[in-house]
């Protein structure tokens, strides 16, 4: 099995500069690559940024702080990802662009190399299609904010073979996740449960006329959640909770997928939920 050195993350917003902290954190010598140089140079400045508030925090010694932010170089050279063993794109969610990057990566990367994908709602499969080592095609879903939710899950899509499955699920542990292991179906396992799961809360709000006070209220103090479905959307986006909806829907046919008229609207208004100021809740 390859050994796992450098990584390589292909984009760093939200979730790629998430993904790169982890790596640099774990030991791993890590290349970001960037469409330009100021959105490389951000993310580095992110990066750096908060791993000296866990320094702050006393969650991190100075001298590995540095010695982490030593770790990790950016590009915006796909060329310069040649030598590393692992391959992690988090760019646009559209499956050409995406099928477009892995043809290049396939050309420019050691047949042996792994790459994956941290898709939501794609195939990965049809992802892996676009390169000759599908063998070598996974996906590692992380959750968003990356360096802070414990979960990643490794899809093994159609072609994926067992070896790339474990030396992905090894690189999820030694980043500090929780592993779980499944197969390339919409949604994975998180999203497929919660989706539908959050349509419905949102449909109760119009058929049992509760308010989303009271919703979240419903189902943090009656069912134990965590946290309030409404304050949960508002949290993740109102914008990116109907994409995904759409998405499985799209996929599934079910209509319970489907997101709900009532946060489309909140959506085409604006109200995308904590990021916009308002959404099932203002914030100030
Ligand atoms: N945001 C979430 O909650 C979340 C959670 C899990 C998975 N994802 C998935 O992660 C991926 C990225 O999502 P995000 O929220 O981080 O998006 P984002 O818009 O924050 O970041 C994407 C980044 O990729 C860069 N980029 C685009 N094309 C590129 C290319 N060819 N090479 C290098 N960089 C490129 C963009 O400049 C941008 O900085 C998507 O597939 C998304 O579905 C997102």
């Amino acid at each position: 099995m390859t050994e796992i050195r450098t990584i390589g993350v292909i984009g760093l917003g939200a979730m790629g500069g998430g993904i790169a902290q982890l790596a640099v954190e774990a030991g791993y010598d890590t290349i970001g690559r960037e469409v330009t140089g100021e959105l490389a140079d951000a993310a580095a400045g992110r990066i750096g940024h908060f791993l000296t508030r866990k320094v702050e925090k006393g969650q991190l010694e100075q001298a590995d702080r540095d010695a982490a932010v030593a770790r990790l170089t950016t590009t915006t050279e796909l060329e310069a990802l040649a030598g590393c063993d692992l391959v992690i794109e988090a760019i646009v969610e559209e499956l050409e662009p995406k099928r477009v990057l892995f043809a290049e990566l396939d050309r420019i990367c050691r047949p042996d190399a792994i790459f994956a994908t941290n898709t939501s709602a794609l195939s990965v499969t049809e992802i892996a299609a676009a390169t000759s080592r599908p063998e070598r095609v996974v996906g590692m879903h992380f959750f968003n904010p990356a360096p802070l939710m414990p979960l990643v899950e490794i899809v093994q899509a159609e072609l994926t073979s067992a070896e790339t499955v474990e030396a992905a699920a090894g690189v999820g542990t030694r980043l500090g996740k929780e592993v779980v292991r499944c197969h390339d179906t919409p949604g994975f396992v998180v999203n497929r449960v919660l989706i539908p799961l959050l349509n419905d809360c949102l449909r109760v709000l119009d058929e049992a006329r509760v308010s989303p006070e009271d919703l979240d209220t419903a189902m943090t103090a009656g069912a134990g959640w965590p946290m309030g479905p409404c304050t949960l959307v508002d949290l993740v986006g109102i914008d990116v909770h109907v994409h995904a909806s759409e998405a499985l829907y799209d996929k599934l046919r079910e209509p319970r997928m489907a997101p709900p008229a009532r946060i489309v609207a909140m959506k085409n208004a604006g109200l995308l939920g904590r990021k916009s100021g308002r959404g099932f809740y203002s914030y100030d």
